[in-house]
Formats: C-alpha cells, sequence, structure tokens
C-alpha cells in the first residue's frame, strides 16, 4: 500500500513532543514492512534543514481567500530517514524555528493542507491512504471530500490519528474565507459548537480514526474537550492503537548517545551510567534516582510537581534523589528550579530539551516518575523500560495499557489512581522500599527490558485498519 502521512512534526526533522517520535518511526517501518509510506510535514527552519541536501519537487501556487501564495514542496535526496520527506515552504508561512506558538497558526495549518491538498491532486498515482496526525491536519479529510479544487481526492481513504485531544485547532467561522471554495452545505462537517473545529471536522470526515491506545478512546467518550458526544456518534469507526518505539533509536546496548552500554543480560552498565549522572548533577550515587522528564504543564500534573517533591524530601530526608529535566509554564519551572538551593545534593531539577540527557537518564535513573493528568499514549514509561527504569505512573491512557503495578501478577512498575501530592508521595514510597530489595528490583528490570514494545507489532495493527 502507499501511505502518505501528514504531520506537523516528525523527528529528527522538527520534534515538539511524542508525535513527533511517532511520525518519525511508523512510517520507517511500515516501508520495512512492504509498504511505501511517505511524509509531507511544513518546511520548518530547523538545523536538519540546513544539514541536509534537497531537491524541489513541485513548484504551484495556492489560493489563500483573496490572495495567491506561491509555495515549493522539497523532497530529501538521500532517503536517510527511511522513508521520502517531503517539506512544505510557504514564503512567510511555514519557515519559522518553532513547530507552533505564533499568532497566525491557523492560518499557517490552513495553508499547509491547501498546499498539500493541491499537490496531491496533481499525482499520477494517488496513494491508497492519506493517513494525517492531530488537529493541524485535520482540515485536509474536508478539504479532499468537499472543496472543488480537489475533485481527484475525494475518494482516497482518509486515516486520523488523535495523539491528543485536548488541543482541537479551534478557529471562529471568520477563518473560512481561507478555506479553498466548497460546497456550503457541508458547513457542519467543520463545525463544532459554532466554530471552525478541525479536529471534529476530521472526525467527522475521516474514513477511520484511531487513538495511540485503548484506554484513552475509552476516556475520550468522557472527557475530550466537549467532542465527547462525538466519539460516542462516530464509535463504530474508531480504534485503539498503542504506539511503538524505535527499538533502533532506544537500544541501550547501542545507544551512541550513552556512555556504558547494557543488556538485560548483563546490567553492569546501568549502574555506571548512574554514577556519572549522579556526579554530574552532585547527586547521592548510593540513594534511588527517581526523574521526571517531559513538557512542564498541567496535563503531565507538573504543577503538583514541587508540592510531592517537597513533601516526600521533608518527610523521607536522605532516602532518594530526584532529577527533573523539561520546560514549560514559567511558574512551574520557578518553583522546581527554586528546590535546588534548598535541597542541593539530593535534588536537581534542569531546564529545557536536552535529547542526549534525557538518553542518559533513563540509562542512568532507576525510576521514572508520570504522574500525568492526561496521557493518550506515552512514550517515556516505554523508553524507561528498555532502560531498565522501573515506571511510577498514575493509572491513565496508555500509561494504564503498558504498566502493570508489581503488586499484581507479574507486575513490575508501580501504579497509582489520582494526580495528587499524597498519590506521589506514597508511590515513591513504594518505590523507595522496592529499592532496598535487590532481587525483586533486579528481577523487575531484566522483565520490563525483555517486553516488545517495537513497532513492528504495531504495524501490523494499522495494516489491519487499513486493509479494512
Ligand atoms: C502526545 C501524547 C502522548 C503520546 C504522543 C505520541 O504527545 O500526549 O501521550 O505518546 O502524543 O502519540
Amino acid at each position: 500500500m502507499e501511505i502518505l502521512h501528514v504531520s506537523a512534526e516528525c523527528y529528527p526533522v522538527a520534534k515538539a513532543g511524542g508525535l513527533g517520535d511517532v511520525v518519525g518511526a511508523l512510517p520507517k517501518y511500515q516501508n520495512k514492512a512492504g509498504n511505501i509510506a511517505k511524509v509531507v510535514m511544513p518546511m520548518h527552519r530547523t538545523p536538519f534543514l540546513y544539514n541536509n541536501e534537497f531537491i524541489i519537487d513541485y513548484k504551484a501556487k495556492l489560493q489563500f481567500g483573496p490572495s495567491q501564495l506561491d509555495f515549493t514542496i522539497i523532497k530529501e535526496s538521500s532517503n536517510k530517514l527511511g522513508f521520502d520527506l517531503y517539506l512544505v515552504d510557504i514564503h512567510g508561512l511555514t519557515d519559522r524555528t518553532k513547530v507552533y506558538g505564533y499568532t497566525d497558526d491557523s492560518e499557517r495549518f490552513i495553508a499547509f493542507q491547501i498546499a498539500v491538498a493541491t499537490w496531491l491532486n496533481s499525482w499520477e498515482h494517488k496513494p491508497d491512504i492519506v493517513h494525517c496526525h492531530d488537529h493541524h491536519t485535520g482540515l485536509l479529510p474536508f478539504m479532499m471530500q468537499h472543496c472543488y479544487a480537489f475533485p481527484e481526492l475525494a475518494f482516497i481513504k482518509t486515516i486520523f490519528t488523535i495523539h491528543n485531544g485536548e488541543y482541537q485547532g479551534w478557529m471562529d467561522f471568520s477563518k473560512s474565507i481561507f478555506i479553498p471554495h466548497w460546497d456550503d452545505w457541508k458547513k457542519g462537517k467543520m463545525e463544532w459548537a459554532g466554530k471552525i473545529n478541525p479536529m471534529a471536522s476530521a472526525i467527522k470526515c475521516c474514513t477511520s480514526v484511531t487513538t495511540v491506545s485503548n484506554s484513552y478512546l475509552s476516556e475520550l467518550k468522557h472527557s475530550c474537550n466537549g467532542l465527547e458526544p462525538l466519539f460516542e456518534y462516530e464509535k463504530g469507526k474508531c480504534f485503539g492503537i498503542l504506539n511503538g518505539i524505535d527499538n533502533e533509536v532506544w537500544d541501550p546496548a547501542t545507544d551512541p548517545l550513552i556512555n556504558h552500554h547494557f543488556s538485560a543480560k548483563d546490567m553492569a552498565g546501568k549502574a555506571l551510567n548512574k554514577k556519572e549522572l549522579c556526579k554530574k548533577f552532585g547527586l547521592a550515587e548510593h540513594l534511588p534516582l527517581i526523574i521526571f522528564i517531559g513538557r512542564l504543564v498541567g496535563e503531565k500534573a507538573a504543577d503538583i510537581l514541587p508540592d510531592a517533591i517537597l513533601t516526600t524530601l521533608y518527610n523521607q530526608f536522605g532516602k532518594q534523589n530526584f532529577l527533573i529535566l523539561g520546560s514549560g509554564d514559567p511558574d512551574v519551572e520557578w518553583r522546581l528550579t527554586e528546590i535546588n538551593h534548598q535541597f542541593k545534593g539530593y535534588y536537581h531539577c534542569e531546564l529545557g530539551y536536552n535529547e542526549t540527557l534525557a538518553h542518559q537518564m533513563y540509562a542512568g535513573a532507576d525510576f521514572l516518575l508520570m504522574p500525568s493528568r492526561v496521557e493518550p499514549c506515552g512514550l517515556n514509561q516505554m523508553y524507561a523500560m528498555r532502560y531498565g527504569t522501573v515506571p511510577v505512573v498514575r493509572s491513565t491512557g496508555g500509561l494504564q495499557d503498558t504498566v502493570v503495578d508489581m503488586g499484581d501478577w507479574e507486575g513490575f512498575g508501580i501504579r497509582f489512581n489520582n494526580p495528587t501530592v499524597s498519590d506521589i508521595h506514597y508511590s515513591i514510597g513504594r518505590a523507595v522500599s522496592v529499592y532496598n530489595d535487590k532481587t525483586h528490583l533486579n528481577w523487575m528490570r531484566h522483565h520490563m527490558m525483555t517486553i516488545d514494545h517495537s513497532w513492528e507489532t504495531t504495524v501490523e495493527d494499522y495494516q489491519r485498519i487499513y486493509e479494512r
């Protein structure tokens, strides 16, 4: 099958979160399984653009409200990612350094989707599937079916994958002037609660919808920022498919970003990684090392982290270390870095996004904390498991689908129910006690490192939906 993935992010070209990791890996494994999978995304000005060679694939004009915009599609020439990568350059709109966060994001992503539809309409052999990811590409299925400019696209099957239903891309109907002339009777297919809602539109227009875990799909029917009845109504075409992880990038036996390699059979390197990490941040090597990696936002329950950590440090002083890596809400950043001065030697918070340090933390840590309020899939807990780091997670979404509590049969992780200071504090207590029971800890480590979260299985699940 020929599949075209349409996304705002794709690792290593541009990444803001887990969406980038997924779109950077899934097509590679689909190609390995015998498909032709390609990716098209906006041409963000990231280092990848400057450090690689591209050829011009297509040039045309697109109608954008009252104006016509020139756009160019360039293609990475070496196929080094394991799939054809196409970047859409719309001067002044897509060529920015950040993926999101501009006041004209709605216009930028509408223009990107028009460019993709215009380009696709010109293909001689059409792809079998157009696979859209998250709301930035949510209006494309509507455009393909209801805009007069793209008659060739109406019968192509479309899949929409929801990586995060909290963000839906709402915009005022005044922005509909930017969408190429469309059948007025179909207005309802773009709309939710009086606004243009790209996520709702994609759910209505796509052939099938997938979410990145089964539990998240069930949760969306009860809690999805207003779209709950839509999920109930469209449930017949919605499926949950758990993400995989790229086992080639995330392999403690070969990872070029860590200094001491190890595997389930020979764990010696893990202790050496921990030693280095603790030395770097002035932490006590003999104590359990608990890490948090991620965006410092409410969705990840980062706002309660400072209180949860302080409560634990006051009550169980000298029993554990914490190392935090992330960026986000300035208030949370400030509160987390304040603790650096108070508990030097037992705590460190490093602000920012740092891929190398993240790998070193998974490799050197004993426990990974993920108290997320919402976690559609979560990749960090799977990276942690692959590196023998015990996940301490809230029972939600993909966390619930991938982590079994150590109190249950063959359990290898720690789960709690509520994103609260007391649940986190209690769970850290459980982590400290299992750390002191080395036989149990080593069994858990060994067991989780042998669990298969590779893309090969996930690719088969997608294949079944495509064939359907
Ligand atoms: C989003 C979700 C995360 C998921 C990722 C990849 O970032 O918040 O849970 O793992 O997308 O699908």
